[in-house]
């Protein structure tokens, strides 16, 4: 059975995505910042699950976990890890250091997570990356406000288009995909999906994802997503 490897899974969407894999027969192997949450370590017992710390903005916490997982060969990683940014975030209130934590976490984390596990998709004979992204860096989409999230993730969108490219020749498959509004704590009780539908979504993309969908922005509902 093929491994995925999850980012930022102690809750929201990467938790419900380490359940749903889990379900599957995968072997997963899920990545928490400080401590597991209780639910994150609970689904220990629902299959072949490998629990590892990783704070995904700290170069020394990436480079431990990948010495640590050196020899294994992975077919899937998510780089689910991600934050809002900062409650003040509009025009009049936008603050540098705020900003740039947001873009280390959204932006810088999910190439620096995947630079160091090239090694190990390169092990796999059918290897993809998909990153979490969203909507709202959507350059098609009129809004206002949210700078630090929405150019966090605009960004991340370039830069997944970019890895597609470089490692293409090496048969690895790259997609930034949008969630939909999910049901989280960062999407709020008024989001429009359940984070089961959205995980569901997202498993059933990453399954049936091929060469020619790389350097392409998706949705979790498998469709292509504009700019
Ligand atoms: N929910 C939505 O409607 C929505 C919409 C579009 C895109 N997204 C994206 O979907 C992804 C998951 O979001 P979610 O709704 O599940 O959010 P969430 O419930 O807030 O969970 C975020 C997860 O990321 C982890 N994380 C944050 N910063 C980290 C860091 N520096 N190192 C390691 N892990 C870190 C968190 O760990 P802790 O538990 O330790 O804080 C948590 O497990 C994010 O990339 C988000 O931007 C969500």
């Amino acid at each position: 059975m093929e491994t995925v490897l999850i980012t930022g899974a102690s809750r929201g969407i990467g938790l419900e995505l380490t359940r749903q894999f889990l379900h599957l027969g995968y072997n997963v192997i899920s990545t928490y910042r400080n401590s597991a949450s209780s639910e994150l370590a609970a689904l220990s017992s629902e299959g072949s699950l490998t629990l590892f710390n990783l704070e995904v903005t700290v170069s020394d916490s990436i480079a431990e976990f990948a010495h640590n997982i050196s020899n294994v060969s992975i077919d899937i990683l998510i780089n689910n890890a991600g934050v809002i940014g900062p409650i003040e975030q509009a025009l009049e209130t936008i603050e540098s250091a705020d900003w740039l934590r947001t873009l280390a976490v959204n932006t810088i984390a999910p190439l620096l997570v995947s630079r160091s596990l090239i090694g190990n998709l390169k092990k796999s004979s059918n290897p993809r990356i998909i990153t979490v992204s969203s909507q709202m860096g959507a350059l098609n989409r009129e809004s206002t406000g949210m700078y630090a999230y929405r150019s966090s993730k605009a960004a991340l969108n370039k830069v997944m288009q970019v890895l597609a490219i470089e490692l293409k020749e090496q048969g690895i498959v790259v997609c930034p995909v949008h969630p939909g509004w999910v049901k989280t704590d960062m999407g709020g009780p008024d989001a429009e999906i359940s984070v089961s539908e959205s995980a569901a979504g997202i498993v059933d993309l990453v399954r049936n994802l091929t060469m020619k969908q790389s350097g392409k922005f998706l949705t979790w509902q498998g469709e292509e997503h504009p700019w």
